[in-house]
Order: structure tokens, then sequence, then C-alpha cells
């Protein structure tokens, strides 16, 4: 495939992306969540939960600033995409936050002060190539969309209607974002099936969710949740792994036989090197 077919395919996936977000998933978190049906008796550890997801999400311009520069010499859908996604990602902290300030669970100074102490710390790139990104993104936006749909659940558990609007709202974002990732790696795979596999196994091997040591208090914030929607390795398999290879069209036979591949491969390298001294 010549690099004019790569782009021409990407384009294609960002039209069809960007259309469909125009005419099926425009939402406005001041106007379309029923903020009327917050529930006051919501306990206090469900607005932790979601205080922690508007930490995850406040890091923003990081991914943004971060994640475009590693795209922005791929393609222009690449570009184009990640400027679409910036919009969608902001309202999700939007609402999170209308949500904790609206319920009455914080208040406009605690919100202030989150802020300040999440910008204390920066975001830093998993990953440095524009192919290893789209993959990560891929597996990390539909993990963050599992987890949406958990805590929409939990929401109503609690008869919490407004919660479990921001979270489907939300949650509905982050699956389509995962399916433009997914379907721009499926390209990559046409190009270098090899190499992408090798990418495939690298990022998941060494995947992590992004606000990990980055969100104040992170690991207490994850105990919390532990029992409500924790992104624990066996639902990070179930839920997400083994989902994505399939919508990827990858057998974990492909990623097992790569592995071994890398393994034989450094272990003639190594052969090799100590035969050279
Ligand atoms: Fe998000
Ligand atoms: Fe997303």
């Amino acid at each position: 495939m010549s690099s004019d077919q790569f782009r021409e395919k990407l384009n294609k996936q960002f039209r069809i992306f960007f259309d469909k977000a125009e005419q099926e998933r425009r939402w406005n978190p001041y106007r379309d969540v029923p903020w009327d049906k917050i529930n006051p008796e919501t306990p206090e550890y469900v607005a932790v939960c979601a205080e922690t997801f508007l930490g995850v999400e406040s890091f923003l311009p990081d991914y943004i600033s971060k994640g475009l520069a590693v795209l922005r010499n791929s393609s222009s859908a690449q570009r184009s995409f990640s400027a679409n996604w910036g919009y969608e990602e902001l309202k999700h902290s939007i609402a999170l936050m209308e949500y904790l300030t609206r319920s009455g669970k914080r208040s406009d100074e605690q919100m202030h002060d989150y802020q300040q102490a999440l910008m204390k710390q920066s975001w830093t790139r998993p990953f440095d190539t524009a192919r290893q990104m789209t993959i990560y993104g891929s597996f990390q936006e539909m993990a963050t969309f599992v987890i949406y749909l958990r805590h929409e659940a939990l929401a109503k558990k609690h008869g919490d209607e407004a919660l479990a609007a921001v979270y489907r709202f939300n949650a509905r974002d982050e699956i389509a974002h995962a399916h433009f990732y997914e379907d721009v790696v499926k390209v990559y795979l046409e190009i270098d099936r090899p190499g992408t596999l090798v990418d495939i196994a690298h990022v998941a091997k060494n995947f992590q969710m992004p606000g990990v040591n980055i969100v104040p208090d992170y690991d207490q914030r994850i105990v919390l949740m532990r029992e409500e929607g924790n992104m624990d390795r066996d639902i990070f398999l179930q839920k997400v792994y083994f989902p994505v290879l399939k919508y990827l069209g990858v057998t974990r036979q492909e990623l097992v036989q790569v592995a071994i591949d890398a393994r034989a491969a450094r272990k003639a390298t190594q052969t090799g090197a100590n035969a050279a001294e």
C-alpha cells in the first residue's frame, strides 16, 4: 500500500467517523443531562469515583499536545481526529464537574483546588510512535468505555439519573473513539501486519490507565472503586483486550508467535555477541 493509499483510507475513516458524530452524537453537557434528577442521597464514594474520572479527563491539555506531537506528521485524518477528540473529551470533564458542583458534593472552591493539585503533575506519553499510540488509544478508550458503563449502572442503582446520564453520554463518545482508533489500526495491519502485531503485543504488555501516578491519591481512589468498576487484569482481558483483538481480526496465537519470534531473535543476537567476544 502506498502512502497515498494509506492517507486516502484514513481520510475515508475520518469522514465516516465525523459525519456520524455530527449526526448522532452531539450533546450539550449543560442542557442534555437531566440535572433535576440528581439524587441528593447518592453516597460520597460514588462522588469520589466521579471526581477521580474528572481527574483523569483533566489532563486533556497534555493528551492533546503530547499526543499530537507524534500524530501531526502521520496523516491529516489523525490530526483532524485529534482536534475533534479534544472537543469531545472536554465535554466529559465539564459534565463530571457540573455533577459534582450541582449535586453539592463539592464546592466551586474545592473544584478549583483539585484542578490546581492536578496541574502540578503532567501526563507522560506512554509510547513514541503514531502506530503505537493508536493501538494504545484502542485499548484505553475501550477500557474507559467499560468503566463508564459500570458506573452508569452504579449511578442507576443509587437512583441518580443525572449521574447515570453523564456516564452514558461519556461512554457513547468513548466507544466511538475506540472504534476509530481500531479502524486505523486495521489499516496499519494491512500495510505491515508483522510490525503492527509486534506493536500490539508491546502496547498490551506495557498498558496502564492514564491516571496512574498523576491523579492525587490514585491508589486509594482505585481501592474505593475495586468493588464497583475498577479495571483489574481479568476485566481488562475479558472486556477490553480480547474484544479489541476480535475487532482487529488478530488472534492470540498470532501474538504468541510474535513473542516467540522476538525472544528467538534476542537470543540469536545475544549468542552472536557472545561469540564475537
Ligand atoms: Fe473521556
Ligand atoms: Fe475518549
